[in-house]
């Protein structure tokens, strides 16, 4: 996508985010009826890299990134991780999240209230790294510095996940209702590929009803 204006592109989305209701609702746009199946998929593809005799990387930490509430850390990241940190632009959706993960809360060891384009993972921290359905936030080159940092915090063997929203076309949509983008899964691999990620595996989440974007879930290291 061309570099937009960025400030006013960074702004927009802070505004809109303030406005939504701390709500699983309000992370899913009115979807909250899509959460248990989103949760089953995301559960199913990452069980495969933490559990059993393949498993390729360890479950000790976990990162959120666009954490909301807390919607993924409560129900994929706590089950399956020692402990989990939390980084999310809206400072309210983090304090909501103390009471929305309830008695896990202390499974959260920090509660980060950061754009992800500011964001600066401790080297060498995690062992998964999730990234859904926040991506579209950031620009171009924001993203590609932003999965290089990524990189940079990951444990040995660490792996980064994404689960993103992508168009059917070749275009980039843009919703100046949130101040977001969503890309084409071809410019999405390109971002990966130029902060020199590998695709270790891609999949199509399955369920959804027909009429949202495709979702596609990448394993990546
Ligand atoms: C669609 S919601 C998804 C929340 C969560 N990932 C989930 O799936 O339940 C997008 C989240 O990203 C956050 N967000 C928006 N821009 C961000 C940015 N630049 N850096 C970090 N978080 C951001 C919003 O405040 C919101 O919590």
């Amino acid at each position: 996508m061309a570099e937009p204006d960025t400030e006013k592109f960074y702004q927009d989305a802070d505004k809109y985010w303030k406005e939504v209701p701390a709500t699983v609702d309000g992370m899913l746009g009115g979807f909250a009826h899509i959460s248990n199946t989103d949760i089953n998929g995301s559960t199913k593809f990452l069980r495969q890299f933490i559990r059993g005799e393949n498993a390729k990387t360890k479950s000790h930490r976990a990162l959120d990134c666009g954490a909301g509430i807390g919607r993924i850390t409560k129900r994929l990241l706590i089950p399956l991780f020692d402990t989990v940190d939390m980084v999310e632009l809206n400072p309210d959706f983090l304090n909501k999240a103390r009471e929305f993960l309830g008695e896990h809360a202390d499974k959260v060891e920090q509660y980060i209230a950061k754009g992800l384009q500011d964001f600066t993972p401790e080297a060498g921290r995690y062992d998964v790294i999730w990234c859904q359905w926040v991506l579209g936030h950031l620009t171009d080159s924001h993203l590609v510095e932003f999965f290089k940092r990524c990189k940079v915090g990951l444990a040995p063997d660490g792996m980064l996940f994404v689960k993103e929203n992508v168009t059917s076309s070749d275009e980039v949509d843009k919703d100046d209702t949130d101040s977001s983008v969503t890309r084409p899964r071809d410019i999405l691999v390109k971002l990966m590929m130029e902060a020199g990620l590998k695709i270790i595996k891609e999949e199509k989440q399955k369920g959804f009803p027909k009429g949202l974007y495709d979702v596609i879930m990448f394993a990546l290291t």
